[in-house]
């Protein structure tokens, strides 16, 4: 039997996530605690607690492996890590500490971690122990999960238009360059995006010009068929009546890039669909009983970056990591991928 141990580290994504997370994590404290917390108490303080200890999942036997995860969680919010950069990757650093104690064999960074580190390229060497974003595995599940909703209404991608939200980045671009072989049209979209941008340059080189850029985020999803949102946006950028009918949307986004608050709804109508993407369905997620766990995942829709790790740890393929923002190789991509079709891996759908 093959021990395998994997490191993520996790953040609540702001005071409702914590809200929600924490009663749940740090059961002695119960709910009503929190009544007498307000928004900015939490916020001044969360940064004071050290990263911490918060999930262990072990005892999981899957084929002829023997799997612990090992949650440690970063207490700090993404908004607070894009203004304390520097003291985020203080904390990042002890982070790694308490992996090291425990000897894990590969640590993910879950959501804004990745972000702030450049893709964790800009702390890789501050630790011995092999890291990864899990950008390139979420990229994959995300445009799969796209496409096989995109077949399930009887849609052909080579027909359609796909915008892509944050396709300069890390994510984005992986996305873009997977559906520039397989859709008729990319809008593409950042803050900052234009022919001269490094996905564009590269998307010609490899010859496809059938796309066009956008700084807006509404405009491009306007007349989009299928939508990849993959921002890092603190703030949601979409609602609802920005999307054309008939209209798919994958949100990787955490926090989601499209909001039911700015359609003013509680949830999508059906003649748009939109899922929380960029997951995977494992297939021994009905062995885990770890009840930390059950709070993170309540349901089989595991973060790309997690599912990366596993494959990863299962496989010893740790020069497959994914590290920095467009520098995965197309070998690489290939490599990923045939280890999720390898290890049994779906992409989750959860529709929103
Ligand atoms: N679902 C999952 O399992 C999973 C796993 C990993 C990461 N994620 C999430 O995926 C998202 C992307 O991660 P990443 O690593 O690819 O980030 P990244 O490399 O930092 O790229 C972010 C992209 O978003 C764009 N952007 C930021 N704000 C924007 C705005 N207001 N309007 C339009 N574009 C905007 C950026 O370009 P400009 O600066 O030019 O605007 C860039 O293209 C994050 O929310 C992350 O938390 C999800």
């Amino acid at each position: 039997m093959e021990r395998v141990k994997i490191g993520i580290i996790i953040h609540p994504l702001n005071t409702e996530s914590f809200r929600d997370l924490f009663p749940k994590i740090y059961t002695f404290f119960g709910n009503w605690i929190l009544k007498f917390l307000d928004d900015s108490f939490i916020t001044h303080n969360i940064v004071r607690i050290p990263p911490h200890k918060i999930m262990h999942v072990c005892n999981l036997i899957h084929n002829n492996y023997e799997i612990e995860i090992l949650g440690v969680l970063l207490p700090i919010f993404p908004r607070q890590m894009l203004i304390e950069k520097e003291n985020t990757i203080k904390k990042i650093i002890d982070c790694f500490k308490i992996f090291e104690q425990e000897n894990v064999n590969i640590i993910t960074l879950a959501g804004f971690t990745s972000i702030v580190t450049n893709g964790g390229r800009d702390v890789s060497k501050m630790t011995s122990i092999p890291i990864t974003s899990g950008n390139a595995t979420t990229a994959v599940l995300a445009s799969m999960a796209l496409e096989k909703e995109a077949g399930r209404h009887g849609k052909k991608v080579r027909e359609l238009s796909v915008a892509i939200i944050g396709a300069t980045g890390d994510i984005g671009s992986i996305c873009a360059r997977i559906y520039s072989k397989k859709a008729k049209f990319l809008r593409l979209c950042s803050r900052t995006i234009s022919d001269d941008s490094e996905i564009c340059k590269k998307l010609k080189a490899e010859g496809f010009d059938q796309f066009v850029c956008f700084t807006d985020a509404r405009e491009a999803v306007s007349d989009a068929d299928l939508i990849i949102a993959a921002a890092s946006s603190v703030d949601a950028l979409l609602g609802y009546s920005d999307f054309k009918e008939g209209s798919i949307i994958c949100d990787i986004g955490m926090p989601p890039n499209v909001s039911f608050e700015k359609s003013g709804l509680t949830s999508f109508p059906a003649k748009k669909t939109l899922f929380f993407g960029g997951t995977s369905e494992l297939p021994f997620y009905k062995k885990i009983f770890d009840s930390k766990w059950k709070s993170f995942f309540p349901q089989n829709a595991i973060y790309g970056c997690l599912t990366e790790a596993i494959i990863l740890a299962f496989s010893k393929r740790f020069d497959l990591v994914s590290l920095g923002r467009g520098e995965i190789s197309s070998e690489n991509l290939e490599g990923l991928a045939d280890l999720i079709l390898k290890y049994r891996i779906f992409p989750a759908v959860k529709y929103l």
